[in-house]
């Protein structure tokens, strides 16, 4: 095979780069700035000090919190397969491959983050003898292959989405923190909720960018996800709604709160949006916060 000379060379650089789009390298940029952060902040199960356990400061309501989390967070391949399924890496265009390249890199840290939160909740039910490790697995077992279904395909819908939950889940956590005495449920709060801030702080990049490249029309997706968001799982578990009920009885937690961190990143935008888009996306987020 004949060798390229120089000029050749450099003029296929030149393409290769051209082929690479702004989206992507935006997505390079906030990604790294994601993983640097979790990386300066890692902890793992050893961290933990389990001897710390009061299993007696935990009430009723906390036992059904705690299973309640527990099972959300032990979803964790399903959410995986999901949003590996829904940013394909083969049979894509190079802008599409070069942009899930990039989010991949964020998605193998947050499932790992996921995948501790889940390790970690499955061992406080052990270890402040709410069950016995065998039944606490079979319990997520019989409801970790349940499938669920996220109504969204194009990009800036899922970011917002996961915006949305990240924020609301990190907000739960905080507010838990607050009103629970068990003192190791305390501390596990405490780092889960900032693993979910910073998850968190990943999407509120993801959105911006979106709304700066696509402009206006985003609105539409931004709305779609207001309009029809539900926290994971709801209507998967058996016993859903008992628990949530339970949740918000013990919590005082509202996933609707976190509706105003999107309207505050939208409003940056005013200038390039114009204002009435933006008053009207905060009318749809009062009307949504204000359903039953
Ligand atoms: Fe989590
Ligand atoms: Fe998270």
């Amino acid at each position: 095979m004949e060798r390229e000379g120089p000029a050749e060379e450099s003029r296929a650089e030149e393409s290769r780069a051209e082929g690479v789009p702004p989206e992507a390298l935006e997505t390079r940029r906030v990604v790294e700035q994601a993983v640097r952060r979790s990386g300066q902040h890692r902890w793992d199960l050893e961290d933990v000090n389990w001897d710390r356990v009061r299993a007696e400061e935990l009430t009723e309501d906390d036992r059904t919190v705690v299973r309640f989390l527990t099972y959300i967070e032990d979803h964790i391949p399903w959410y995986l397969n999901f949003f590996l399924d829904a940013f394909p890496t083969t049979d894509v265009d190079l802008a599409t491959y070069a942009r899930n390249r990039e989010y991949f890199r964020f998605l193998v840290m947050w499932a790992n983050d996921e995948e501790k939160h889940a390790a970690a909740l499955t061992r406080y039910q052990v270890t402040a003898e709410m069950a016995d490790e065998a039944t606490v697995l079979r319990q997520l077992a019989a409801e970790g292959g349940k499938p669920w279904d996220l109504p969204y395909e194009h990009p800036l819908e899922l970011y917002t989405y996961a915006f949305l939950q990240e924020k609301a889940t990190q907000l739960f956590y905080q507010r838990y923190q607050r009103v629970v005495r068990e003192p190791l449920l305390r501390d596990l709060l405490g780092k889960l909720a900032a693993d979910e801030a910073r998850h968190f702080g990943l999407y509120s990049h993801l959105v911006a960018n979106s709304l700066a490249t696509v402009g206006p029309r985003a609105l539409d997706g931004v709305k779609n996800v207001l309009s029809t968001f539900e926290m994971p799982l709801n209507g998967v578990l058996d016993g859903y709604w008992r628990m949530a009920l339970r949740v918000v009885d013990r919590v005082g937690h509202d996933h609707t709160e976190a509706y105003d961190s999107l309207g505050r990143l939208v409003g940056r935008f005013s200038d390039q949006f114009g204002t009435p888009d933006v008053d009207d996306l905060w009318r749809l987020i009062r009307d949504v916060q204000r359903m039953p």
